[in-house]
């Protein structure tokens, strides 16, 4: 049994194919702070400090086939994101859902990558009031364009080549809370560009006990001997993680949230990573080593496919209404936002 090409299906198929939409939205369609725009004239104010400190909270959702997958999981991690780091969500949760259909539904994507993101807003007048939380006025933006796969169809079928970081380790949680997903993103750049220049695809992070933690933007699970293995602590709570415990279980595959040193990865008879921006992703190499046989292993091939499969026959999705009635409802919240 090979990977479904996933890809290709969502080029290639009717079912997925991309909805009329205005010229201005080819690219995508953005929401700033109340208005909605397309995604090349999209801006946020230079002295916003979620661009100056990475002070900010996001999440991003996924939709294929024009429905939304896990869409109150994703909501529900993105407002405990917010708390973490003393943010308010300026929409309520009808609101928020209203902005990131109206948005999937400009741009007509029924494969689509959906990012929202609450800032803490611009600097306060008085610089003495910068450490007073209720002195800003958090923004919301949030943008929609065809979904983006961080390993295509190609990549997939050879499998990921890991490297295991040696110059970088993941930001620890009691600096950075790495269950709120948040904009500190530079370990995982710089170790990325590090697996790069020496020739791999992707980068494994350990924390600074050598534990393994998670990759840049995707989780990072290990089979071995039948079970399955993914890192408890220093981590995202992914979503597609979760899914993948949840098809595991429905396949009696015994799955462990576990510390894990790097030689567990090493030594592993498979691996691969999840992601919203990619779903499953077979591991062929680490460090050099090919696992197994090399190329996506076979429980990493079912997993992939069920993947798929259950998403596009609707389990946990939310269908996108791309009727133009979408229109006056959320014309109204942007009225709401002000005056909440
Ligand atoms: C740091 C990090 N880890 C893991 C993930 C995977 O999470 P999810 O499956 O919810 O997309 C992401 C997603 O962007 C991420 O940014």
């Amino acid at each position: 049994m090979g990977l479904i090409q996933a890809e290709r299906i969502m080029r290639e198929d009717p079912a997925h194919a991309r909805l009329p939409h205005d010229a201005d939205y080819a690219h995508g369609a953005a929401f700033i702070d109340g208005r909605f725009c397309s995604v090349d004239t999209a801006a946020i104010p230079i002295t916003d400090v979620g661009f100056l400190h990475a002070d900010a909270a996001y999440d991003v959702v996924s939709a294929s086939a024009g429905q939304l997958f896990r869409l109150p999981e994703h909501l529900a991690r993105f407002e405990q994101s917010c708390a973490a780091f003393r943010l308010r969500n300026p929409y309520n949760e009808r609101q928020t859902i209203a902005v990131l259909s109206r948005l999937v539904q400009l741009a007509g994507t029924r494969e689509a990558y959906v990012w929202w993101c609450v800032t803490r807003g611009a600097m306060p007048d008085s610089g003495s009031e910068r450490g007073n939380p209720s002195a800003y006025r958090n923004c919301f933006y949030a943008f929609v364009i065809p979904y983006l796969y961080i390993a295509d169809d190609d990549t997939r079928n050879r499998g990921l080549d890991l490297r295991v970081s040696e110059q970088h380790i993941r930001i620890p949680e009691q600096a950075v809370d790495p269950t709120a997903k948040n904009f500190h993103w530079m370990d995982m750049k710089l170790s990325l560009f590090e697996a790069r220049d020496r020739g791999a695809d992707f980068s494994v992070l350990l924390d600074a006990r050598g534990n393994l933690t998670e990759c840049p933007g995707a989780n990072l699970f290990l089979v071995r001997q039948g079970q399955l293995y993914t890192p408890d602590s220093g981590c995202l709570a992914g979503i597609t993680r979760a899914t993948v415990l949840e098809l595991a279980a429905a396949r009696g595959l015994p799955a462990h949230l576990t510390r894990l040193p790097a030689s567990a990865l090493r030594e592993a008879d498979e691996a691969f990573l999840t992601s919203t921006a990619g779903g499953i992703m077979p591991v062929n190499s680490v460090d050099g080593r090919q696992l197994g046989s090399g190329g996506p292993g076979p429980l990493t091939t079912q997993l992939h496919n069920d993947y798929w499969e259950k998403r596009w026959a609707g389990w946990h999705g939310t269908p996108v209404d791309y009727s133009a009635a979408q229109t006056t409802h959320t014309d109204l919240l942007i009225e709401a936002r002000h005056h909440p």
